[in-house]
């Protein structure tokens, strides 16, 4: 019988977000792999197994089967180890650690490259968003014009007017990212915002304006996990995985109990933190996945940080860097980026880098654990890590 490893991320390794127009799918993918690599300071013929996510590929690249592809590309094919591509769309990131976290865990290996990729800008206006809607249900959403910003806008003006929120509210959101953003040297967009800048900008889905919503972005983003036995053989430090919880909800948003209640995202959160032995008073970085900044909001409530509908009293000063539960010191989606398949992976850099004290000008002052949350579309599924040191 097999004993549970512990499980640890030693290493990560990110290319900069942005509209990279002359970098390639797979240029991205090996570039952050590599990065990882180095990072880690181990040998990439001990890696055993590569699990890579991505989202739309396959539309967008017209590319599939791309964990051979990566492999290859890397110059690793001659060491024959599996590699495989893991999809839960814009939560494929999350899902693909977690899957990597299980198969450590389970005692079947000791190393592992999870690795993030998406190449959005090949295809642009129009044909992009109708490719971006079949992360919604194609039948009862898409098919008739609803778009991801389409449907934020419709939960938007729910919750607003059920819960007296202003449009003030959802544009903190943006602001702490845009801060945040401007000390990560990988982010997108790294300029600060005022109130006036993200509650003037133009109109996309009203009420949210340009600056409510999460941008086009290229990029990849690569972690190595470890299983204890590895670390302790090659003298390696890491953050450890604490815990990992997924759920599912309706598809539809209609289906819903309730259209701006997260449920995945309630019980996700639940399974993590009970796994990890943690409580919300123990989280020190809270990384959302803010597609569009209502979420950030709904999230708040839903991984249980304030009651719902309250969550605007925490957009002013607790959300910051400095206050009581910092949110997105990565930039988050809206202004570290938002390469949908990649995500997730994002996410686990930033808490890497935290809790090692790796994160440069966005280091917090003391990390105990770092709580990820990463969502698909509307919040069909999420997933949700809590990492940290021992
Ligand atoms: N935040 C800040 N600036 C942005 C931005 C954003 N979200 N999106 C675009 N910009 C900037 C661009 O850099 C560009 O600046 P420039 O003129 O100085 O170069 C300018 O705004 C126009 O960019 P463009 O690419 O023409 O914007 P667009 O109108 O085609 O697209 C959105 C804007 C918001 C519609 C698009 O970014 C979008 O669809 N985002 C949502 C992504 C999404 O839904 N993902 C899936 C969710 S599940």
């Amino acid at each position: 019988m097999r004993i549970l490893r512990d499980v640890y991320i030693i290493g990560a390794g990110e290319t900069r977000y942005g509209e990279l127009w002359e970098r390639s799918l797979r240029e991205l993918a090996v570039e952050a792999g590599l990065r990882a690599i180095e990072n880690a300071g181990v040998y990439s013929r001990d890696v055993e197994i590569l699990y890579g996510s991505n989202s739309l590929a396959g539309i967008i690249n017209g590319q599939e089967n791309i964990g051979s592809l990566i492999s290859d590309f890397a110059g690793i094919a001659h060491n024959n180890i599996p590699a495989v591509r893991v999809e839960a769309s814009s939560a494929s990131g999350g899902a693909a650690l977690r899957e990597a976290y299980l198969a450590i865990k389970s005692g079947e290996y000791d190393l592992i490259m999870v690795g993030g990729v998406e190449k959005m800008t090949d295809i642009y206006g129009n044909e992009l968003l109708n490719m971006m809607g079949s992360i919604l249900d194609r039948e009862w959403e898409s098919f008739f014009g609803a778009t991801p910003a389409a449907m934020a806008a419709i939960v938007a003006r729910k919750y607003m007017k059920d819960f007296n929120v202003e449009k003030e509210a959802l544009s903190m959101m943006s602001i702490n990212d845009h801060e945040n953003a401007s000390k990560n040297p990988m982010a997108q967009y790294k300029n600060k915002l005022t109130l006036k800048q993200a509650m003037g900008a133009t109109n996309v889905a009203e009420p949210l304006t340009l600056m409510d919503c999460s941008p086009i972005t290229d990029g990849a983003s690569a972690i190595l996990l470890a299983s204890d036995r590895y670390m302790k053989k090659n003298k390696l430090e890491g953050a450890m995985v604490l815990g990992s919880g997924i759920s599912q909800d309706y598809f539809a948003v209609h289906n819903r109990e309730s259209i701006y209640t997260l449920n995945s995202a309630k019980i996700a959160a639940r399974e993590a933190l009970k796994k990890a032995g943690k409580k919300l008073d123990d989280i020190s970085l809270v990384e959302l996945h803010d597609s569009y900044s209502i979420y950030g909001l709904l999230e708040l409530e839903d991984l249980g940080f304030a009651e719902k509908g309250k969550a605007k009293h925490l957009v002013y000063e607790d959300i910051k860097a400095g206050g009581r539960i910092p949110v997105n010191t990565s930039g988050g989606l809206k202004a570290k980026g938002y390469p949908l398949g990649a995500v997730g992976i994002s996410q686990a850099v930033e808490a890497y880098e935290q809790v090692m004290g790796k994160a440069g000008q966005r280091q917090l002052k003391s990390v105990d654990s770092v709580l990820l949350h990463n969502m698909a579309g509307t919040g069909s599924t999420s997933v949700v890590h809590v990492i940290g040191g021992e």
